[in-house]
């Protein structure tokens, strides 16, 4: 079929490049220039394992386009993904401007029947808010009553990817959410997704609320399980347990499973504090004040906040001390720094007068442009030389194989305070100060 991704970001791009390589003709539009133009290159704009092999084969195979004409991109697709982002407003609802964007973008683009899909997460009744947008824009232009019917559909097909795993996420769906009630849409959405549903993944027909809100239940839930293994780590190092004795027993009960229970410093990313967010303010929209969400908010509040207080204990003065960061990315995998525990930690040390060397694999980028001040160490070992404490913020696997022995040997302090446990259950040197959450 001939698809239309509006915007190539986590969402966008990867859908984009996993649909051509199931041989659909897709087309990737951006608003961001420069993005189009390093994709035409094929300098890939995130960082994705298998991203730039997939997005190469599907432009080899001549499959895969990118523009910023998003106008003649819709006019020629039969179907068209709008995968822009929806960010956190001010108020704690998803800002669904840019959505709103590509709807009129829609109605003024559109020559023949074509499906529009919100692959974006968005707030119960975004569908029905873009049906009226484009039934406007097609008012305006005055297209004929004689016009086939139906000429446009909205559905709603949340993406349930995983930053860091979105290509493997991408090829391998968990499930196949087809929010809609209108069967020529339902029949395009199967007709696109074909090759998934022929490979077993479940297809769920559902109203377009139930999509909408599937998506935010889902992330809220993930919010939920974080936040509860991390109380339970609290505790632990009350008592004097393990947390990951306690995650593992849990993750083997199946009723539980095991993802999404490793005790840290907190959820962070652009989609779970987000979504959580956005719930509650849907609840409050209606009436329904949730009991479970604000708790879950606030425990990850203050567990974003422990290993910075961890260190005050430690350190009481921290001005002129060289302190090493781990790990910017919010998690593994990912160059993504949004709502990232790190920066606020990092933040706050700059504020204290520390002098602060991070590392990270993938994310110092994307770092360097909201903290211009922070400096960057070009391998975890050059980060900690001479520092006098090491935070560990994101539990990129390259750090446990280092081991806390030859790290401590190159630090002037030997103090080692790991926020994601990536030590929690090796061998310390004797004369490492080591604190982690959990145990
Ligand atoms: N990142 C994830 O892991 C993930 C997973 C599932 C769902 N989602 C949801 O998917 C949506 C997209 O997320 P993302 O992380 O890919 O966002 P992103 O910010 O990485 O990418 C969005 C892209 O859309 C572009 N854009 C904005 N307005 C546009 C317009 N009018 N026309 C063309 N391009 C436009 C932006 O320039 C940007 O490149 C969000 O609603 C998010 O919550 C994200």
């Amino acid at each position: 079929m001939k698809i239309a991704i509006i915007g190539t970001g986590y969402v966008g791009l990867v859908s984009g490049a996993d649909f051509a390589s199931r041989g659909h003709e897709v087309i990737c539009v951006d608003i961001h220039e420069a993005r189009i133009e390093g994709l035409k290159k094929g300098v890939m704009p995130i960082s994705e394992v298998g991203l730039p092999e997939l997005v190469a084969a599907g432009v080899r195979a001549g499959r895969l386009e990118f523009s910023t004409d998003s106008l003649s991109a819709i006019a020629e697709a039969e179907i068209v993904f709008c995968c822009v982002g929806t960010p956190l407003g001010e108020d704690g609802r998803a800002d669904c401007a840019m959505i709103y964007e590509v709807a009129r973008t829609f109605g003024r683009a559109i020559t023949k029947p074509t499906v529009l899909v919100n692959k974006s997460t968005v707030p119960v009744g975004t569908a029905v808010k873009c049906e009226e947008i484009i039934n406007n824009e097609l008012k305006n232009r005055k297209i004929p009553d004689s016009r086939p019917d139906p000429f446009f559909s909205v559905v709603s097909n949340p993406e349930f990817l995983s930053q860091g795993t979105a290509v493997r996420d991408t090829a391998n769906p968990s499930r196949l959410i087809i929010g809609s009630d209108d069967a020529w849409a339902i029949g395009q959405m199967e007709s696109v997704n074909a090759s998934f549903i022929a490979a077993g993944v479940p297809k769920v027909i559902m109203s377009r609320a139930s999509a909408e809100l599937a998506k935010c239940a889902a992330n809220a839930f993930l919010a939920t399980k974080i936040s509860f293994i991390n109380e339970i780590a609290n505790l632990c190092e009350k008592v004097g347990a393990n947390v990951d004795d306690i995650a593992a027993s849990m993750g083997l009960d199946k009723r539980i499973g095991p993802a999404f229970l490793n005790a840290g410093i907190g959820y962070g990313g652009g989609c779970i504090p987000k979504d959580t967010a956005a719930l509650i303010a849907t609840g409050q929209d209606v009436g329904y004040e949730f009991k479970i969400l604000p708790a879950v908010q606030a425990v990850n509040e203050a567990q974003r906040q422990i290993l910075y207080t961890k260190l005050v204990e430690f350190m009481p003065e921290r001005a002129g001390k060289r302190i090493a960061v781990w790990g910017l990315a919010f998690k593994p995998g990912t160059d993504d720094v949004r709502s990232a525990p790190s920066l606020q930690i990092v933040e706050k040390l700059l504020a204290d007068g520390a002098e602060v060397i991070a590392y990270d694999p993938t994310a110092q980028k994307n770092a360097a442009t909201l903290l211009p001040q922070l400096e960057f160490a070009d391998s975890p070992v050059a980060a900690v030389k001479e520092a006098d404490a090491l935070l560990i913020c994101t539990e990129w696997p390259e750090f446990a194989k280092l081991g806390l022995a030859g790290i401590a040997e190159v630090m002037r302090g030997k103090l080692v305070l790991d926020g994601r446990g990536v030590y929690r259950n090796g061998k310390r040197p004797d004369d490492v100060k080591y604190w982690t959450v959990g145990c």
